[in-house]
């Protein structure tokens, strides 16, 4: 091991920032590869324990991460789904091809009712994703109608008809999806002057208010975040004129190329470098996205959407190419920490994120297998340790002292990543080092309180690619930092290499 980085971060916890929204740590479930089937459904006959054909395990080890909403029905897939085959009695519900995953037959058992079912047995909100590309105006305001409309309308007798008697609260919608690409291959001017229409009759029925998201950029795409902009109306207040309240953007950390992403597990040094140089990344394009947001609105009413990020690898040797199934290793968690820290640092404009996706799929919390079996990967011990972030202040962080950042291909990774929130009497401060090799001692300068005591968390592993599997579910997994001791200074902490920890204080 190389010799031991030092650190020492100023923390301002009487300086109060922008509200860290518990729903930057949302997910996303589409209808693709093994997510919905096999993962979140496995229908009412399973052997496996369900309710209504929802696997009861994958909603426990969720509810445990307090998942703040969850989005549907895609992706790519959102644009060519037709909410009407998905409702009624299961055998009777007409089959689709899912074009863009696999090519496989689409049954349309799991629908608008047993999605709501599953938001309302995790506790997350629904953010509905609308078909643009594929659908029609009308469709997709008979949709809102029939999912949030009381009293007695055509949609409501439709929904009473179908079991459900009371609407449902939608707070999330989305108004179709990377309209650029799979979502109609549209020009952003082209896009927008749909938008504007699905988005007119995406109506408020019933005190349910939706939270409208237009379809947004990938990456550095900053002329569409503009074309956006100047669409939007920005009185705000929930003017009647407002037609959308957020934009979407999409970030991947796919380090390779799109043909060649690489293995999850089989990757050298150079590769995890080249990975959280991509990761790190975020930071600059949330930052391109906001800085075009702040010309048209710079009362920040407009919210940035991060709704689809993380890993995208090589999918696992012998699956099908379409499913997108793969592995998820200790440098996904690491990944996870580092993009949390961004968005808690863009907490102001930042006001949602969702990762892909949530099982079986991407940068997944959960894995299944043909057994049944379910094994939590690496990044969902990052969800589940960061849960005291949700909802809490963020506070501002200066890296006073820090290791010299590593240079490669050009570019430079700074190798620890820090962020601090304030709940209460409690403070969290989640720290990652990003070095291969050497330990951080790090000190916590924490100004503005008194340190009334302490706990620590740690993730790590003998290696990068260490990941949790079926025969061996608890190779990345958190146990305690015994290594937090009193500082006059606040605390000091040293890190392994490679390692993701957050430390409480009591305040
Ligand atoms: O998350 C997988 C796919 O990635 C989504 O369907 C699409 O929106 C994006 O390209």
């Amino acid at each position: 091991m190389s010799t031991a980085s030092t650190a020492r971060v100023v923390i301002d916890l009487d300086v109060p920032g922008p509200i860290i929204s518990r729903h930057l740590y949302g997910h996303f479930a589409e209808h693709l590869g093994r997510c919905v089937y096999d993962g979140f459904y496995v229908g009412e006959s399973s052997g496996l324990p369900n309710q209504g054909g929802i696997r009861l395990d994958v909603v426990e080890a969720l509810r445990a991460l307090n998942i703040p909403n969850l989005r549907w029905p895609g992706g790519c897939f959102a644009d060519e789904y037709h909410w009407m085959n998905g409702i009624g009695p299961r055998a009777d519900r007409p089959g689709m091809i899912n074009t863009n995953w696999g090519n496989v037959e689409e049954n349309n058992h799991f629908g608008t009712h047993e999605f709501m079912a599953l938001c309302e047995l995790l506790g997350a909100d629904p953010y509905v994703n609308g078909n643009v590309g594929s659908g029609t105006v009308q469709e997709m305001s008979d949709w809102v109608e029939y999912l949030t409309r009381d009293g007695d309308s055509p949609m409501v007798r439709l929904r009473k008809a179908n079991g459900r008697d009371a609407p449902w609260k939608v707070p999330f919608w989305g108004v179709g999806n990377e309209a650029w690409g799979c979502g109609g291959n549209l020009t952003a001017e082209g896009y927008v002057e749909l938008a504007r229409r699905y988005a007119t009759f995406c109506r408020d029925h019933d005190g349910n208010k939706l939270y409208r998201i237009a379809a947004g950029a990938s990456d550095d795409d900053l002329a569409w975040t503009e074309a956006l902009m100047k669409a939007v109306n920005t009185l705000g207040g929930g003017h009647p004129r407002d037609i959308f309240q957020a934009i979407s953007v999409h970030y991947y950390t796919v380090p390779g190329t799109w043909l060649h992403k690489g293995s999850a597990t089989k990757f050298e040094v150079d590769d995890y470098y080249r990975t959280m140089i991509k990761a790190q990344d975020i930071d600059r394009v949330l930052t391109g996205h906001s800085t075009v947001m702040d010309a048209y609105d710079p009362q920040r009413k407009i919210g940035l959407v991060l709704d689809e990020w993380g890993t995208w690898w090589d999918v696992e040797p012998d699956t099908n190419p379409g499913f997108l199934y793969q592995q998820n290793a200790l440098r996904d968690a690491l990944v996870a920490s580092l993009h949390f820290d961004v968005f808690h640092r863009h907490a102001e404009r930042l006001v949602m994120a969702n990762i892909a996706q949530t099982v079986n799929v991407l940068q997944a919390m959960l894995l299944t297998d043909e057994t049944g079996a379910l094994v939590l990967t690496p990044t969902y011990h990052v969800f589940e340790m960061n849960k005291g972030h949700h909802d809490a202040t963020s506070v501002p962080v200066h890296l006073v002292d820090r290791p010299a950042p590593y240079e490669l291909d050009g570019k430079q990774l700074e190798l620890l990543s820090v962020s601090a929130s304030v709940k209460g009497d409690k403070a969290l401060v989640s720290v990652t080092n990003l070095d291969p090799a050497a330990s951080a001692d790090v000190v916590l300068d924490l100004r503005g309180a008194t340190v009334r005591g302490h706990s620590g968390r740690l993730l790590t592993a003998p290696k990068l690619q260490a990941h949790n599997t079926v025969a061996d579910p608890q190779v990345v997994a958190p146990v305690a930092l015994t290594t937090v001791v009193e500082d006059p200074r606040g605390l000091r902490l040293t890190l392994p290499p490679h390692s993701f920890a957050t430390v409480e204080v009591d305040l």
